[in-house]
C-alpha cells in the first residue's frame, strides 16, 4: 500500500513538474512535438505503432524532429544520408551511458559506470573480441554439435510418436525457441545435468514479455510477479552455481574471471550481469531464427535455392550422414553461402526494429550534411530509426516483400543501394551502428545460418495450409527483432536415408 502511494505521489509530482517546466522550442532546434499529456507525451502512440507514428511526423515536420516520449526528449533522424553525422560524433553523442543506465535498471545491477568498478567497462568491451576471429571458430563448431544433437533428438523422437516416414506437425515459433534457447545457452554457458533449461526458458519468456514496459520505465512494482521472476532468473547465475557448469565458452569464462577481480562487485551483481548477457544473446536470435525459417518455407523458390546452396557446400555425403554422426560445417563454408546470408539479412530487414540511441553529453550544434545543423541540449536523446530505411521504397523496391536474393548480385554480396540517385551507406543495420554495433553479430549470423542448415539437411518442411500470414508484434518495436503475434504451424518429415527407401517401396 505504502509503495503504491509513493508511486502515485511520484507520478503527480512529475506531472506538476512537467506542466510548469514544459519546454519551448528554441532557435536552431528541431520542431518539437509534445502531445497533450505532460510527461507521457507521445509514449502511447509511439508504442502502438512506432513506424507509422514516426513516418507521419516525418511527413509533417521533415527528416529531423524532437518528440517527448515518456519524459525524454528524443530527436529522431529519419534520413539515412544524415546517419553518418550522428555515428561520427561518438564523443558528444554517447551510447554507453544510455545502455548502462537502461540495462542496470532493467536487469537490476549496480551501473558499471557508477565509479565503483574502475576499468571494468573497458575490460568488458575488450572481452567482446572473444566473440569473433579465431574464437568464433570454436563457438561455431560447438554450436554445430549442439544443434545436431538437439535437432536429431527432436526429429527422431517425434518420428517415433507418429507413424514413421509421415509428415508431423508443429508450431514454428515454439520449435525455434526450444532449439535456439538450448543450443545457444549450452554453447555459451556450458552444461550440467543439474540444469533445468526448460524452467529457465519459461521464466525468461515471462520476463521478456514484460521487458518493453521495463524499458519504458514502468516501475517494476506495478508489473505483477515480474520482480520475483527476475530474482529467480538472476539466482540461476550465481557464481557458485556457474562454477559447476562444464565447458563454458571462452567469452563467458573471461567474464567470470573479470567479475572475480572486483571485490566491490557483489555476487548478486555478477549474476545479474550474466543474466543480462543471456538475454542479449537469445532475445533477438530466437525471433530472427523464426523469420528466417518462416520466410524460406513460405517461398518455394527461396527454399529451393538455399537448400541447393547448402547441399553444394556441405556435400551429399555429409547430408546423408547427418542422422548417424555429427558433421562439420566450418565458418569458411558458412561464408560461402551467399543465398542463405542474403535470406537472413532480408528477414532481419523485415523484422528488426532497433532504435540506435545516443545521449547528448553537452549542449552543442550538430552539423547534418552540408546545409543543415541543429542545436541539441545536454541529456537529450538522439535516435536513428533504421526501420524507416529498411522499408524505404526508394531504396528497396516493394519493401514489404521478402526477396531472398535481394542482397546477392552475380553470386556475390550486393552492397550498392541507392536513394535519389545517391548511394546509401547505411542501408541495413539490424545490429546497430558505428562503434557500438552488437558485439555478438558474427556469432548470431553464424548460428542463424547453422540453424537453417541443420534443419534443412535433416528434414523437408512446409507451412500447413489455410492459415494467416505471420504478423509482427509491433508493440516491441525499438527493442530489436520483433516476434510474431500469431501461431504458425508447419509440417515436416525427416530425411533419414532409411525413410526414403521405405517411402518408395
Ligand atoms: C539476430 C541477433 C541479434 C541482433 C539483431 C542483435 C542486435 C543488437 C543491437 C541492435 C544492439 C545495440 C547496438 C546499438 O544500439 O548500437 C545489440 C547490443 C548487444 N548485443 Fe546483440 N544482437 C543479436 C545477437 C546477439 C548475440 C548472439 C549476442 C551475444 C553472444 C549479443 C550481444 C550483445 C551485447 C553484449 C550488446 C551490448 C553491447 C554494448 O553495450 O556495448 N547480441 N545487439
Ligand atoms: C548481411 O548482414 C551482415 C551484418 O549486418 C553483413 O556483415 C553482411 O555483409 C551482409 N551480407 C549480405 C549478403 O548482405
Amino acid at each position: 500500500m505504502e509503495c503504491l502511494l509513493t508511486i502515485f505521489l511520484g507520478f503527480i509530482s512529475m506531472l506538476l513538474f512537467c506542466m510548469f517546466c514544459s519546454r519551448k522550442r528554441k532557435d536552431g532546434e528541431p520542431p518539437l512535438i509534445k502531445g497533450w499529456i505532460p510527461f507521457l507525451g507521445k509514449a502511447l502512440e509511439f508504442r502502438k505503432n512506432s513506424q507509422q507514428f514516426l513516418s507521419q511526423l516525418q511527413q509533417e515536420h521533415g527528416d529531423v524532429f524532437t518528440v517527448l516520449i515518456a519524459g525524454k526528449y528524443i530527436t529522431f533522424i529519419m534520413n539515412p544520408f544524415l546517419y553518418s553525422s550522428v555515428i561520427k560524433h561518438g564523443k558528444q553523442l554517447d551510447f554507453h551511458r544510455f545502455s548502462d543506465s537502461a540495462a542496470s535498471r532493467s536487469f537490476n545491477y549496480t551501473p558499471v559506470q557508477s565509479g565503483l568498478f574502475p576499468g571494468m567497462s573497458d575490460h568488458i568491451q575488450r572481452s567482446y573480441s572473444l566473440l569473433k576471429g579465431p574464437d568464433l571458430d570454436l563457438l561455431t563448431s560447438s554450436m554445430m554439435t549442439k544443434l545436431q544433437q538437439v535437432l536429431r533428438c527432436r526429429f527422431l523422437s517425434s518420428e517415433e510418436s507418429g507413424s514413421d516416414g509421415d509428415w508431423q506437425e508443429a508450431e514454428l515459433y515454439e520449435f525455434c525457441k526450444c532449439v535456439m534457447f538450448r543450443t545457444t545457452f549450452n554453447t555459451l554457458y556450458g552444461h550440467s545435468e543439474k540444469l533445468c533449461l526448460d524452467q529457465l526458458r519459461e521464466d525468461f519468456e515471462k520476463f521478456d514479455g514484460i521487458f518493453p514496459l521495463l524499458m519504458a520505465r514502468v516501475p517494476i512494482a506495478l508489473l505483477g510477479k515480474t520482480k520475483e521472476i527476475r530474482e529467480k532468473l538472476i539466482r540461476f547465475f550465481y557464481p557458485q552455481r556457474m562454477e559447476e557448469w562444464r565447458a563454458p565458452c571462452k567469452f563467458i569464462q573471461k567474464r567470470m574471471e573479470l567479475f572475480q577481480q572486483y571485490d566491490t562487485l557483489q555476487d548478486r551483481d555478477k549474476a545479474a550481469h550474466h543474466f543480462a548477457m543471456m538475454w542479449a544473446a537469445v532475445g533477438n536470435t530466437i525471433p530472427a531464427a523464426f523469420w528466417c525459417l518462416y520466410h524460406l518455407i513460405s517461398c518455394p523458390e527461396a527454399l529451393e535455392a538455399v537448400r541447393a546452396e547448402i547441399i553444394s557446400v556441405v556435400g551429399e555425403k555429409n547430408m546423408k550422414l547427418i542422422f548417424e554422426e555429427d558433421i562439420t560445417i566450418t565458418r569458411q563454408q558458412l561464408e560461402q553461402m551467399v543465398n542463405l546470408e542474403s535470406s537472413i539479412n532480408e528477414s532481419l530487414r523485415l523484422s528488426s526494429v532497433s532504435m540506435n540511441i545516443r545521449v547528448v553529453q553537452e549542449d552543442f550544434c550538430l552539423r547534418l550534411g552540408d546545409q543543415h545543423s541543429i542545436n541539441l541540449r545536454k541529456d537529450d536523446i538522439v535516435a536513428l530509426y533504421p526501420e524507416s530505411t529498411h522499408l524505404d521504397p526508394e531504396i528497396y523496391d516493394q519493401p514489404q516483400r521478402f526477396r531472398f536474393d535481394r542482397f546477392v548480385e552475380d553470386g556475390k554480396e550486393k552492397t550498392d543501394f541507392y536513394k535519389c540517385g545517391q548511394k546509401v551507406r547505411y542501408y541495413l543495420m539490424p545490429f546497430g551502428s558505428g562503434a557500438t554495433q552488437c558485439p555478438g553479430r558474427f556469432f548470431a549470423m553464424n548460428e542463424l545460418k547453422q540453424f537453417v542448415c541443420v534443419t534443412l539437411l535433416m528434414c523437408e518442411m512446409q507451412l500447413s495450409e489455410n492459415q494467416q500470414e505471420a504478423m509482427l508484434d509491433k508493440s516491441r518495436a525499438g527493442l530489436g527483432v520483433m516476434p510474431p503475434v500469431n501461431q504458425i504451424t508447419f509440417k515436416y518429415r525427416t530425411k533419414k536415408p532409411g525413410d526414403n527407401m521405405k517411402r518408395e517401396e
